[in-house]
Formats: structure tokens, sequence, C-alpha cells
């Protein structure tokens, strides 16, 4: 039985969710709403003050209570917009009030400690915890190989201009792939070779001959939920991987961004099969947990230890401490796993939406990739439209969609790809969105 002021938070949520109440709207005042419900004044102030402490309204002086707006552009408060492009956590599934608490919990445990310069390659009892959180992911490594960055994207981004102890010059990467890492090529004027990336995943025979002629420093490879396609390798393609880039000499970068949000209990990272070696192990904790906190990891080889040290000290000294400490207490806590729990199956649930609905309303011309965590897929266009033409046309029917075109390399480009994310599309309206892209395909398709 739900105490008086726990039904108002109710009340107030359920106009919220049938549009009632809308972002940045007036919430009723204390005494019109006490009056309305029925309840006592007391009551309705305590209700606001408990939103207001969770951050969900904030009051004006002598004017009265509002509910935050989302902190986005226009467009996305527009009625019945569905947005396939956002493709952070949920917001309303970010666990930022436990997090608070982790961060005050970090400052009376450790002090000023939280404040002060530290080690570039992260705090040593954060690094001793994730080599043991890590376990559940089948990475075994010592902390001393486990340097924290600022988010996942940094230790890409170094990786791309240090020197490998394979001496070689060229870096191979999946086609489509994570636009950040194009980026991290780009902006240094380095050309890549592409692997094409099909619902298939690569062709193995391509890849081994590239390893052969190449001079293939490292292979850049998301082995989990790939952005854009959502592919994730078998244990056997991974293994074959791992083979090739052993007996070619050849490094891999494994960004396994979202390995926490696995559901297959045997699927293993290509880390497991060369623990020791050649693979460089990035993890992020963007998309399950905050992706503003900029916190990453990477495992490092024991050869590439002190070059990467230095060019992370270079790049910013270390990470903020203050988030570490916190992520640290959110790891042992126990916190970290509960969150992961609930994800999993909220994205697993997702995924089968959109599965369900792509075989339902997309046109048999149109394939599709990926959507097992429906955190990242793409749909095909057919015949000759182009990829901008279909994000136009959905955008007039509020939908919107993300071009491909630029995850690809300038000399691998496709533009017949639309990428989808789940992410931040409520359940309900996934399938009504499939639905709208379907026929959106159909209209223009000719
Ligand atoms: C493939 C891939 N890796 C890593 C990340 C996360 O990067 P970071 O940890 O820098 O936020 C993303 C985010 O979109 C991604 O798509």
């Amino acid at each position: 039985m739900s105490t008086k002021y726990e039904q108002i938070i109710k009340e107030i949520e359920v106009r919220m969710g049938d549009g009632r109440l809308k972002p940045g709207s007036r919430l009723p005042s204390v005494r019109a709403f006490s009056k309305e419900l029925q309840c006592s004044i007391n009551s309705v102030i305590k209700a606001y003050n408990e939103l207001e402490k969770g951050h969900r309204i904030y009051s004006v002086p002598k004017s009265g209570y509002f509910l935050v707006g989302r902190n986005k552009t226009d467009g996305d408060i527009v009625q019945g917009l569905i947005d396939f492009c956002s493709a952070g956590p949920d917001p309303s599934k970010m666990p930022y009030r436990d997090y608070q608490h982790c961060m005050n919990q970090a400052i009376d445990l450790y002090k000023e400690e939280m404040f002060h310069y530290s080690e570039p390659l992260g705090l040593t009892s954060l690094r001793h915890q994730l080599s043991k959180q890590l376990q559940d992911l089948q990475v075994f490594t010592p902390p001393e190989r486990i340097c924290i960055v600022s988010g996942s994207q940094q230790a890409l981004d170094l990786l791309v201009s240090l020197p490998f102890p394979n001496g070689k010059a060229e870096i191979c990467v999946e086609q489509p792939t994570h636009f950040s890492f194009i980026e991290s090529l780009s902006t240094r004027g380095l050309k890549a070779i592409g692997i094409e990336m099909t619902n298939s995943g690569i062709d193995l025979d391509h890849l081994e001959e590239t390893f052969k002629e190449g001079n293939i420093k490292f292979f850049y490879t998301v082995s989990r939920f790939q952005n854009p396609t959502g592919y994730s390798y078998s244990n056997e393609e991974k293994r074959k991987i791992v083979e090739l880039a052993q007996k070619y000499d050849v490094y891999i970068i494994e960004d396994d961004y979202m390995g926490d949000l696995d559901t297959r209990r045997k699927a293993d990272p290509m880390f497991a099969y060369d623990p020791s070696g050649r693979i460089i192990y990035t993890k992020s904790f963007s998309k399950v947990l905050l992706p503003g906190l900029r916190l990453g990891l990477a495992v490092l080889p024991e050869a590439l230890l002190e070059s990467f040290t230095k060019a992370k000290f270079a790049a910013d000294v270390h990470t903020p401490v203050l988030t570490q400490g916190a992520l640290e207490i959110y790891l042992q806590s126990g916190m970290f796993m509960s969150h992961i729990d609930k994800l999993r199956k909220q994205y697993k649930k997702k995924g089968t939406i959109l599965k369900q609905s792509y075989l339902q309303y997309l046109p048999p011309e149109a394939e599709f990739t990926g959507g097992d965590s429906g955190f990242y897929s793409t749909i095909k266009v057919p015949g000759r439209l182009k990829a901008r033409h279909l994000v136009d046309h959905l955008k007039k029917k509020n939908v919107l969609v993300q071009d491909a075109t630029n995850m690809y390399l300038p000399d691998y480009r496709k533009e017949n790809r639309i990428r989808l994310s789940v992410s931040q599309v409520p359940d309900a309206k996934i399938k009504i969105g499939v639905e709208k892209i379907g026929k959106g395909i159909r209209e223009i398709f000719v």
C-alpha cells in the first residue's frame, strides 16, 4: 500500500506518460492539486519535494513547480516524434542518482586524494576492482595491464598513432564502422584498409589475404553489437580472426564497448583466445552507465604499456579521479551488476521487438543487419535509393534515422545504408516507427 505522497507522484508520472504534462510545463499549484486529488497540502508538498530531489521537477520562486524539460532540441518534443538517431543510453534508465551517492562516498572515503594529481594509468584500487570485474567477461588480466581512459575513444585515438612492436604501419578496419574511429584516422590524415561487414560477418579469406599482403599494424574490430551493423561474431569466427592475427603478426584492437549486454552466456571476447599477446581489449562505460563520465579502459600487452602510458600522460595527464573513485564504489557495491542485469533484459526485449518489426514491415528488397540488442542495426535501402533521401522523407513523417554514409572510409563509401538505434525509443513505439520506415521506403523506392 503506497502512501499518499507516493500516489501523487504516480499520478504525475501517469500525466507525464499520457502527455497531459509535457516537459517544461507548469505543475498544478500545491493548493489546486490538493483540492483536485482530495489530499492534504503537506502530501503534495512532500511529493513535489521528492520529485525536485530527483531532479525531475524544479521550482521557480513565486511561479510554482515545472517539469524538467529534456535537454534536447525543439524537434525532440514534437508530438509523436520517433527518434532512432539518438544513440546514448535511455535517460530514464541512467543511474545518475546511484552514481551521485558513489561520488559522495568516494569523497568521504578517499578525501583529498580525489582532488589531487594521480597516476596516468588510473587509480590503483579501481584497476584492482576492474581486474576482478573483467573476469565476468572472460577477460583475465592483472591490474598492471589495465589503463583507465577518458572514454574508450581516447584509447583508440592514442593507439592509432602509436608505433607498434610489429613495426608495421597500416590499419585494417571493418566497413562500415564506428564513426569516431574514422574521425581519429582522418584527423591524422591516415588511410586504412576496409573489410566489408555484412549480415553474415566478414569474409575471413579476404581478411587473411589482407593480413598476408598488407603491412598491417592492427585490425580494429567491434566484436559484439558492432556499430553500426549490430553484428556479433560467433566464438568460431573470433577464434579464427585471432589465429590469423597470430599467424601474420597483426595486433587486434577489440572494442568490446557493450560486452556487458551479451546474453549469450558462452560468448567469449577475442581477448580470451590470446590473453597475453596481440589483443588490445577496450571497454566503455558510456552505453551501460553514463556517457558524460567519459570512463573507459584498455587492457594493453606488456610491449605497449610504456609507450601508451606516455601518450596518455601527454594527452590529459590522467582521467579525472573523482569519477574513478565513484566507479570503484559503484562496481564494488554490486550496483553495477544489478544495473546491467536490468539493462540486459531491457535491450534484449527491444531487440526482439525490433527484429519482429523488421520482418513484418520492411519490404523484401530492404535488407537489414543486427538488432540483437536493439542498440544498433542498419537497413540497406533498395535499388538506387540513397540513404539521405530516405532520411529526409522519414523526417517529414516525424521519424528520425541516421544516414550511415560517413561510417565508411572515403574509399569504401556506400550511400545506401541507414543506422537505427532503439536505445531511446520506447518499446511501444518501435513497431510504429519501423512500420513508418517500411511505408516510407515503399513510397520512394523506384
Ligand atoms: C563501437 C563503439 N565503441 C566505443 C564507444 C564508446 O566510446 P566512449 O567510451 O569513448 O564513449 C561507442 C559509442 O558510441 C561505440 O559505438
